[in-house]
């Protein structure tokens, strides 16, 4: 039985006294279920302040990225080790964002991927098609191709331990929701190539999960699906009180 993730990605939002009242006040709110695990994706320069304020709770705090090389010259860049030396325990790689805006490729999400489990990182990898890609039929080629490149060369344990966020592009931050059995579909095709690279048993533990204007309105609907493990969460997740009712609904 999988637990259900929920994640709440705050992009490049709040500043350090909004960051820190969200974790005072959700921190001891987070049930205390193992159905479930509840983490914030903060920006950088807030991470060690909240993995201090979550300490030996249920909350965990994740990087939104980082870069996959060990040291260097490398200006502007956070390294994996500096993100396990603080304490962080997932990193979010390969956002949609990030591809568009930053040139992430397939190629360094799974350099990155690699760099997280050298770190003990759980890397949270985002994939996901384009508007045109979902209308030429494409979404499963396209989403199919994101996945395998992310995954290659990990070991069978390391895939069982890595977190897909199947985010559809077009409804990022737009309010489009993909309906429920959309969304279960693709996750649970991406299940089926997790397979083929790999055994069905490792398929099985892999936690996949929705993102994609997901709010406490939608997100049973798409947790009672067969291959949704959880939810990335954007907007809905940078209000305490919205990003707890989702995380209840996980349990
Ligand atoms: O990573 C979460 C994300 O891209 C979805 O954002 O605002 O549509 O929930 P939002």
């Amino acid at each position: 039985m999988r637990k259900k993730v929920i994640a709440g990605n705050w992009k490049m939002n709040k500043v350090l006294s909004e960051a820190t009242a969200f974790v005072d006040d959700v921190v001891g709110k987070v049930p205390n279920s193992d159905q479930v695990e509840a983490i914030v994706c903060a920006p950088f320069p807030y991470l060690s302040s909240l993995v201090e304020k979550t300490n030996g709770t249920k909350l965990r705090v994740a990087a939104q990225n980082m870069h996959f090389e060990e040291n260097g010259a490398f200006t502007g860049e956070v390294s994996p080790a500096m993100l396990q030396d603080l304490g962080v325990t997932h990193v979010v790689l390969g956002h949609s964002e990030r591809r568009e805006y930053f040139a992430e490729t397939d190629e360094t999400v799974n350099k990155k991927t690699h760099a997280a489990f050298k770190h003990d990182l759980t890397p949270i990898v985002c994939v996901g098609e384009t508007l045109e890609q979902r209308e030429a039929n494409q979404t499963m080629d396209h989403v199919a191709t994101q996945v395998k490149k992310a995954l290659e060369g990990l070991s069978d344990e390391q895939v069982a331990n890595t977190i897909i966020a199947y985010e559809p592009i077009w409804a990022i931050g737009t309010g489009k929701t993909a309906s429920s059995e959309d969304a279960n579909e693709v996750c649970a095709q991406i299940r089926q190539v997790i397979k083929e690279v790999t055994t069905e048993d490792t398929a099985e533990k892999v936690v996949i999960q929705y993102g994609g204007s997901v709010k406490p309105s939608n997100i049973d609907e798409l947790l009672a699906t067969s291959d949704i493990d959880g939810a990335l969460v954007g907007g809905a997740s940078l209000e305490a009180e919205s990003f707890l009712q989702l995380v209840e609904a996980g349990t």
